[in-house]
């Protein structure tokens, strides 16, 4: 039987220690900010953007929702981004994805000031990240490092193997595991959708972070004994006896697998908690980087 790790409470420890934190700031009269840009009327995304405005305000971390239509220009997006660059009172900056189609991403968080991307995908963030001196790492994956240092489940020498390449969680969670530092030095393969047979490789991993977005994926039939699952994917399935008509899985299927391996993460309850804790603690480290260095 595998080890179901909570998520909620590691996020929680996060948090708590965090307070302390938030606590020494404010005696020096800083209270962190953090603002959002929510455009467009993606029902995930705005469960999402209340969640994280919830944990702001339990932490006493000051938040203001920006909840844009879905018609914004680019030209207005972008400018957006630049009041809140200017305005010294905001220290993290989030937009959240995904955009409505019309929108040039990159070019949108190209915009950001990288001192206030608390998501970490600002190429000088990503830079710093590939260059092994992370600085702001996209949540998800630091939430990921963070669950395996909290289960002492160190990487070092272990084969990684991430599905899935996205800017948000594969490509950083690949260079994260790989990195010359406490807390990588696995051996790191990257599958994805041109992979011939990710089954192949998905058997051999000691360490397993399934990041594709496509229900129920990983079965139990492409897990290694003893391997440690960490469920990224967060799916609505439709679920006509749910209150909501749906249901969330992840991206393994949860009841095969888990009879297989040494511990895995669930979801929901997994890895979104330290998702939105890791968010908390890159705004109070810019806050920090902002005012006191
Ligand atoms: N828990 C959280 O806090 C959290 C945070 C972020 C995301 N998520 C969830 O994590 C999942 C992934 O998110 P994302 O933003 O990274 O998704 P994404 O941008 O859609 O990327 C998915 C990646 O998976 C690959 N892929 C898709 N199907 C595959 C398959 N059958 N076999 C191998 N690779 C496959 C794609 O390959 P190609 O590059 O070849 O297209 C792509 O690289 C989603 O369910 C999302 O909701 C959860």
């Amino acid at each position: 039987m595998a080890k179901i790790i909570d998520g909620k409470q590691i996020a929680e420890e996060v948090k708590t220690k965090l307070k302390n934190k938030i606590e020494s700031l404010k005696e020096n009269g800083i209270t962190p900010h953090l603002s959002v840009l929510l455009i467009g009327d993606n029902p995930a995304s705005h469960v999402y953007v209340s969640m994280k405005e919830k944990a702001c305000s339990k932490l006493k971390i000051s938040s203001e929702v920006r909840r844009l239509s879905k018609e914004l220009s680019q030209e207005e997006v972008i400018k957006n981004v630049e009041e809140l660059n200017n305005n010294k009172d905001v220290n993290g900056i989030l937009i959240q994805l995904p955009l409505p189609k019309h929108l040039n991403e990159n070019e949108i968080l190209m915009k950001i000031n990288p001192q206030k991307d608390v998501d970490g995908l600002h190429p000088v963030n990503f830079g710093k990240l590939l260059a092994g001196n992370p600085e702001f790492v996209p949540c998800t994956p630091a939430g990921i490092l963070e669950i395996l240092e909290y289960e002492n489940i160190d990487p070092e020498g272990k084969h990684a193997v991430v599905v899935g390449r996205s800017n948000i969680v594969g490509k950083p969670i690949a260079a994260l595991l790989m990195r010359k530092a406490k807390g990588g030095n696995a051996t790191v393969t990257v599958c994805h959708t041109r992979t011939k047979e990710t089954a192949h490789f998905t058997r051999q991993a000691d360490i397993l972070i399934a990041a594709m977005g496509v229900p129920e994926t990983i079965t139990g039939d492409m897990v290694k004994e003893g391997a440690v699952v960490i469920d990224v994917g967060m799916n609505r399935v439709d679920d006509p006896t749910a209150k909501k008509g749906y249901r969330l899985v992840g991206d393994v299927h949860f009841e095969s697998v888990e009879k297989k391996v040494k511990a895995i993460t669930p979801v929901p309850g997994g890895v979104g908690p330290l998702t939105i804790a890791m968010l908390m603690k890159n705004t109070v480290l810019a806050a920090k980087n902002q005012n006191l260095s």
